[in-house]
């Protein structure tokens, strides 16, 4: 997304002068102010004891690459100085996950990848990518795991194994001793598909990677924690599409998983609520994520972003800051609930 910075580069000392304008019509300097404006800068006026000031703030349009179609935007992690830990106060702490391990399944890019980095910028010791690509998974734990010293591992699984699931999450414990969070961001979509020409066994692939798959998981990620009594955090993303029915494209498999997956958060998080575990779902909105950074889909994205109060889509790591709130202390009282993230979308 395009991102500006502000600097103030100049500023000289005036005399205070007398604008005169007709209404209507714009004083020479008003005209070559909206001229600077759009070249790119904000032109500044203030008083100060009578004396009239006058800067300028240049507006930079982009801050580094524009990602290509089909990529999503590179942010780099920081992490969090240990020695910040013990000064922050008791709100601020609750915002923080010192020591502990998630599972981020679709952790090999976009939405997932985004968020593990938000997680291991908030002090996570260890983090358990899950990802059915092999080339994404290993490039993202090399990354996350150099950007922020985090303790990282790549398991290539399909979500819809659970024998290999199983397998994963048994290592996982072998080797970190504990799961405390589990953000599960993989999934699929199809869309522009009518209905009455839905390909059933399209339509059950899909089931069983966005909603079967989310479950396989939670199941074995659930029976870890329930055995060691710790407790812990799960994160199902889901979709705005699991609440309203999307425009203009036709998606009913898509809309009908994301459905799903937020009535298995519910129901989960009632199952689990007595074993100290909390089930929320996030619903996003339309995402500027490599799923849609495609040519085909450019004339619609119009329309989406139209449809939005926000006028925009969301970037990349527009959830992280919900995720670290889902996973962390600071949502102990939350369970079971879908939260829309989406600019806007649903309410119009
Ligand atoms: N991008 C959006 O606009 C948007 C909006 C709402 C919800 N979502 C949801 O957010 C999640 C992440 O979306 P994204 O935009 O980052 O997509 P993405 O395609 O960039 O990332 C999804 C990741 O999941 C992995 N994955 C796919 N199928 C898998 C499987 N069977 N087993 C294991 N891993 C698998 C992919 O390899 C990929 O790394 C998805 O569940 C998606 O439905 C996305």
């Amino acid at each position: 997304m395009l991102a500006r910075s502000f600097a103030r580069v100049a500023s000289k000392r005036v005399a205070p002068r007398a604008a005169t304008a007709v209404r209507g019509f714009k004083t020479v300097q008003q005209q070559q102010n909206a001229e600077e404006i759009r070249a790119g800068k904000v032109p500044i006026v203030s008083y100060k004891d009578g004396m009239r000031e006058e800067i300028e703030l240049p507006v930079e349009q982009q801050n580094g690459p524009v990602a290509p179609a089909g990529a999503d935007d590179r942010k780099v992690a920081v992490p969090l100085e240990k020695s910040i830990l013990s000064k922050l106060n008791p709100t601020m702490a609750k915002f923080t996950l010192p020591g502990k391990v998630a599972v981020v399944t679709g952790g090999g890019r976009g939405l997932g990848f985004n968020m593990a980095q938000a997680l291991a910028e908030v002090g996570v010791s260890g983090i358990a990518i899950m990802d059915v690509q092999q080339k994404l998974g290993e490039e993202a734990a090399r990354e996350l795991s150099e950007q922020t010293g985090v303790d990282v591992r790549f398991y290539q699984v399909d979500v819809r194994d659970g024998g290999a699931i199983n397998q994963a999450v048994s290592d996982i414990v072998d080797h970190y001793g504990q799961i405390d969070v589990l953000l599960n961001a993989a999934g699929i979509a199809d869309s522009n598909i009518k209905a009455e020409n839905y390909d059933t066994e399209m339509f059950r692939r899909l089931v069983d990677i966005n909603l079967t798959g989310a479950f396989l998981v939670a199941q074995a990620v659930g029976k870890q924690m329930i055995k060691s009594k710790n407790g812990g955090s799960m994160i199902l993303v889901a979709s705005m599409s699991g609440s309203i029915v999307n425009y203009p494209q036709e998606q009913s498999c898509y809309n009908a998983s994301k459905a799903g997956v937020i009535q298995l958060t519910k129901s989960l998080a009632t199952e689990w609520a007595r074993h100290g575990i909390r089930v929320n779902s996030i619903s996003p909105g339309y995402m500027d994520t490599a799923l849609n950074r495609v040519p085909a889909l450019d004339a619609q994205k119009k329309i989406w972003i139209d449809q939005t109060p926000q006028k925009r889509l969301g970037a990349v790591d527009d959830l992280n800051n919900l995720a670290v709130y889902l996973a962390s202390p600071a949502s102990a009282f939350m369970t079971g609930a879908n939260n829309i993230i989406d600019g806007g979308y649903t309410l119009w």
